[in-house]
């Protein structure tokens, strides 16, 4: 069955959560202190038609390139900045999320996405090293992800396949 939302909601979605979060409705479900060796993540809201996440984003910790499967996704940054590298046909394409920046993920989208350093003159106070947050939210709610290399020729193998609700690979 095809999902109900589409990218532009998820964004409405995934900007509510973040909102929710600076508002502190979700401060039950977070840590004191993000951790800042390994990526963390916490539901934030679950149904049948959509799951969002908070995401912290730790330095050298990439999700290597990896799709959605059946899932359409978007995301909000809501402090410190990623690096996403996504799979345009022939090459890999990089851009960077800083805090309020929004990306949407159409169905076969390839990606890996790492933890950047704030950009200097951030105008939100982190040090160089603080995790980065962002909300994710995909619809039907996650279910498996496949995994991906690019070839010597310039082509995207799939070297495996995982059952997984979690969000953004390993
Ligand atoms: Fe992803």
């Amino acid at each position: 069955m095809p999902t109900r939302l589409r990218p532009a909601d998820l964004l409405r979605l995934t900007d509510e959560g973040a909102n929710g979060v600076l508002d502190g409705r979700f401060d039950h479900l977070i840590p004191e202190a993000f951790p800042t060796v390994e990526r963390w993540s916490t539901r934030l809201y679950a149904d049948d038609d959509v799951d969002v996440w908070l995401i912290s984003w730790v330095p050298e910790r990439n999700t290597e390139l990896h799709d959605h499967a059946g899932s359409f996704g978007a995301l909000t940054v809501l402090s410190g900045s990623l690096t996403e590298y996504r799979w345009a046909g022939e090459e890999l394409v990089e851009r960077q999320l800083d805090a309020g920046d929004q990306a949407a993920f159409q169905l076969g989208w390839v990606h890996d996405v790492v933890w950047t350093p704030p950009q200097p003159g951030s105008k939100i106070e982190i040090s160089s090293d603080s995790p980065t947050l962002s909300v994710h939210a995909y619809s039907p709610p996650l279910t498996a992800m496949s995994y991906y290399e690019v070839t010597d020729n310039n082509t995207l193998r799939r070297t495996r396949t995982e059952l997984t609700d979690q969000p953004e690979g390993v």
